[in-house]
């Protein structure tokens, strides 16, 4: 353990912690833009300067590692003039259209240039338009409101590891951009969202929220993904009582935060009108809705006839991954005890 003095108190951590994370562990929050604990240290954005006793600049608090009797500042005067310029930058090439931006409310650029009250950019110089990248059906890209952090990259080459962006350009033309500036779709991408979820600002927003203001969400239900047998969770978000979309849920303890494209984006399923709500029965050669009664008690009379016909091997069942294992038990169990086969399989069992 290391002990030094932070805001005037003493505290201990763990050798190796950097300030931020010793700063967080302790209830010292310090602004951050480019850091996230599942990705490796950047320190590109410069918003988490402190002060270090001793120091003859300001440093980096997600890159630098506590020593025993540190002594270290996280809203002084200095740091906070030096806070206020970063953001300043960071706005100098920025749309101010957060009144309608995607991400008002829960834009950390937003936060942070509310809580030091920089109102705009004292920059007059030029400004970058980019195209807007709209063309795939579940995420918008908006380059314009990319700050850099490099988030969106590093969780795209560590934890998904597809590689599908990286920075581009150099200086003030740097940006994120996909190999020969193409539009992000599947055939570069695995479009399973990640780079949404780090994102701090504007920059990439899922369209199935598109219409809805982060406020109006009324709850989240944390849920299992009913797509595949991996048992990924995450979080519905309801407006009223309709699903609008899906929100990785940092304590899920088998995916964490991550999602494929069709966890993050199966929920327009449910309310697509070519979606088969009652049972159907082909009459005719072609299928007439019907009861569940009907259709169940049609099942049992055609597999009672066929076992009689041809004895119970003649039939097999194929059960589904998307099922509970309760619900798959019982089908084997119907399989062997009621239809008397071990013709049973599963699709996830290879
Ligand atoms: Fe430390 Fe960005 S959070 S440099």
């Amino acid at each position: 353990m290391v002990t030094f003095t932070l805001n005037g108190k003493q505290v201990s951590v763990e050798e190796g912690t950097t300030i931020l994370e010793a700063a967080k562990a302790n209830g010292v929050d310090i602004p951050n833009l480019c850091y996230d604990k599942n990705l490796s240290i950047y320190g590109g954005c410069r918003l988490c300067v402190v002060e270090v006793e001793g120091a003859k600049t300001l440093l980096a608090a997600c890159t630098t590692e506590v020593r025993e009797g540190m002594v270290v500042q996280t809203e002084s005067e200095r740091v906070v003039s030096a806070r206020k310029d970063i953001i300043d930058l960071l706005l100098a090439s920025h749309p101010e259209d957060c009144l309608t931006c995607e991400k008002n409310g829960e834009c950390k650029l937003q936060d942070y240039a509310y809580r030091y009250g920089i109102k705009k950019s004292s920059y007059k110089g030029e400004r970058i338009e980019y195209a807007i990248d709209s063309l795939n059906p579940v995420m918008e890209r908006d380059p314009n409101k990319c700050i850099l952090c490099g988030k969106c990259v590093r969780v795209c080459a560590e934890v998904q590891v597809t590689n599908a962006i990286d920075f581009a350009g150099r200086g003030f033309k740097t940006r994120v951009s996909t190999p020969f500036e193409a539009p992000i779709d599947y055939k570069n991408c695995r479009l399973c969202g990640q780079c949404i979820s780090v994102c701090p600002t504007g920059a990439l927003t899922n369209k199935q929220f598109k219409g809805t203001r982060p406020w109006e969400i009324t709850a989240k239900v944390t849920t299992t993904c009913p797509l595949c047998g991996v048992g990924c969770n995450f979080d519905l978000n309801l407006k009223g009582d309709k699903i609008v979309g899906v929100t990785p849920n940092p304590d899920a303890v088998v995916n964490g935060t991550s999602l494929c494209v069709k966890g993050r984006y199966h929920t327009d399923f449910i309310y697509n009108p070519d979606r088969i709500t009652t049972p159907l029965i082909k009459k005719d050669g072609k299928f007439v809705e019907t009861t569940w009664e009907t259709a169940l008690n049609t099942v049992i009379e055609k597999l009672k006839e066929t076992k009689e016909k041809y004895g119970p091997d003649a039939i097999g069942g194929l059960s589904s991954a998307r099922c509970t294992n309760e619900e798959n038990y019982v089908f084997q169990k119907m399989m062997r005890a009621a239809i008397g086969t071990h013709n049973v399989d599963h699709c996830a069992r290879t």
